[in-house]
């Protein structure tokens, strides 16, 4: 439902945003109980509030939980022990310049420094990986798609949706992860959960209730100086 804002807008909505846009962080450990089905009605129905080109809205939303979400997590895993991967986006770790190298890599060392593993462990560092084709625990994932045609420019439109759908889930208290590396698994994931071939598959985000414990989750990484993303000129 539209709902337009009182004008000039309250002070507090600031308060608020600052607090749901810097207090969202990605989660890598979760608890098992499941989020109620109109918690994730009320959830979904807020993402789909996300701008897009002309509002084409160009998103096709895959909501797993349950028994799928396990199979997916099976697939996954042995799709990954099997070698089988085919993301529908073509990625290379040369598209990052040095000094976006350099933020991947403190935020790599963040993650595996409150994990205990070293910066040389290798094989730590890819049984992680497969850990995470189980959503790192997360009893729901939901993946995000494309249609075939889509080209480079539509990708920001399911981008606007992804972070309007982290917003959201923060906003009911539930905890998420973005997750890349399952769309390196496309033809799995399709297969998987039934999808036509025609949808390409841009991004996957667990979600669920945090495990405060885990000290995974207390990591917090800083972002770049305004200074060094955003010129203003008039
Ligand atoms: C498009 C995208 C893909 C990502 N892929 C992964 C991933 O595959 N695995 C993972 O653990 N985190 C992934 N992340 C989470 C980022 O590592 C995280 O957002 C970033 O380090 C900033 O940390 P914060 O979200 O806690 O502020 C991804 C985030 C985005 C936006």
């Amino acid at each position: 439902m539209a709902t337009a804002l009182p004008c000039p807008v309250p002070s507090a909505l600031r308060t608020h945003a600052e607090q749901l846009i810097r207090g969202r962080r990605a989660i890598r450990a979760f608890r098992p109980d499941p989020v109620p089905r109109e918690t994730l009605r009320a959830v979904f129905s807020l993402a789909g509030a996300a701008p897009s080109n002309s509002n084409t809205q160009p998103w096709h939303v895959e909501v797993v939980s349950g028994a799928a979400r396990d199979r997916l997590s099976a697939d996954l895993r042995a799709a990954h022990a099997a070698g089988r991967m085919n993301p529908d986006f073509p990625y290379d770790d040369g598209m990052y310049d040095a000094v976006h190298q350099k933020r991947r890599s403190a935020a790599g060392a963040a993650m595996y420094g409150a994990l205990g593993i070293g910066r040389d462990d290798d094989a730590a560092r890819a049984a992680y990986d497969v850990e995470s084709l189980d959503f790192y625990g997360a009893p729901h994932v939901a993946l995000l798609f494309l249609p075939s045609t889509a080209e480079v420019r539509m990708a920001a439109d399911v981008g606007m949706y992804g972070q309007t759908l982290l917003l959201a889930l923060t906003a009911y208290g539930i905890a998420s992860c973005p997750q890349g590396l399952l769309s390196f698994y496309a033809d799995t994931v399709r297969r998987s959960l039934g999808v036509a071939e025609d949808r390409k598959l841009l991004l996957g985000v667990s979600f669920g209730y945090a495990d405060p414990s885990a000290p995974v989750n207390g990591i917090s990484i800083p972002r770049a100086e305004l200074s060094e993303t955003t010129r203003f000129s008039d």
